[in-house]
């Protein structure tokens, strides 16, 4: 497709759901992809299936230095970086009465310090080429208050707060950096399996059985931005069920 054919993106969260599908779509068009996440097995899977178009390396987006490799990793395989889909993130839920702090600093620490450390990695490079593309995924649950996932919310507004300030940064530094947020409502992912056995968890999960999207509507999502001429920002997009309030 044009202008996503050769184009060199690196996809964070890319072992399950919306990474690993969003990878394969990216990969049928023309893009070479870099494959991150920590589950190895997953991700050479993956990266057997695409074939010589992907590389992998299992990496946590909580450790800088983790980041800093896959940027290497993709320069030395494909010499250069177009694009990032900073998207591995967790949601175990649960009321902030609960005290499940260990919960709260993980979903920081990859949810907010993973896309930190995934944009350090990768700015330089996109300065000093003076073009770039970084897709962060957000959530619904970053446009609203969402009860039962008070910190997941939070670290979901960071995200799109954090973006859309820089994209207004890159505009007057005349980087040519573009940003796209991704928002999604309920799809069908592995997302929900670190959430406590719960009645709140079983009434999600039916929800998301009944109604939830399949990974693909957000692939789309990302291709449709991906591949927009290089002065079209795609800033913002929601994709949910129709049937999702
Ligand atoms: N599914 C939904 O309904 C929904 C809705 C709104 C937003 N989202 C967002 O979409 C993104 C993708 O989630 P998903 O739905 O596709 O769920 P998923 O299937 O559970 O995928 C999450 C991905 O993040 C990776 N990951 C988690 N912790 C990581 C870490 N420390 N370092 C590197 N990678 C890590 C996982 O890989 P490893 O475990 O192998 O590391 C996995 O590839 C998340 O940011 C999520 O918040 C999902």
């Amino acid at each position: 497709m044009k202008n996503v054919e050769n184009k060199v993106i690196i996809i964070t969260g890319a072992s399950s759901g919306i990474g690993e599908e969003t990878a394969r779509t990216l990969a049928q068009n023309g893009a070479k992809v870099v494959l991150s996440a920590r589950r190895e097995e997953r991700l050479k899977k993956l990266a057997d299936e695409i074939g010589e178009n992907a590389v992998y390396l299992a990496s946590d987006v909580s450790k800088a230095e983790d980041m800093g490799a896959l940027v290497k990793l993709a320069k030395d395989s494909f010499g250069k970086v177009d694009a990032v889909f900073a998207n591995a993130g967790v949601m175990p839920g649960g009321n902030m009465s609960e005290l499940k702090v260990k919960d709260w600093m993980s979903m920081v620490n990859i949810n907010i310090v993973g896309v930190l450390n995934t944009m350090a990695a990768v700015l330089p490079e996109f300065i000093a080429q003076k073009s770039g593309h970084i897709i962060v995924t957000s959530s619904i649950a970053g446009t609203k208050s969402v009860p039962g996932n008070a910190v997941y919310s939070g670290t979901k507004h960071f995200v799109r707060a954090m973006l859309d300030s820089f994209r207004t940064e890159s505009v007057t530094e005349h980087t040519n950096i573009r940003t796209t947020i991704i928002y999604p409502g309920a799809i069908k992912t592995e997302l929900l399996n670190t959430i406590a056995p719960s009645e709140t968890k079983s009434m999600v999960e039916e929800f998301y059985k009944n109604v939830g999207l399949t990974p693909d509507a957000i692939a789309g999502a990302v291709l449709y931005a991906v591949s927009q001429p290089d002065n079209v920002d795609v800033s913002d997009i929601i994709v949910r069920p129709t049937l999702e309030p």
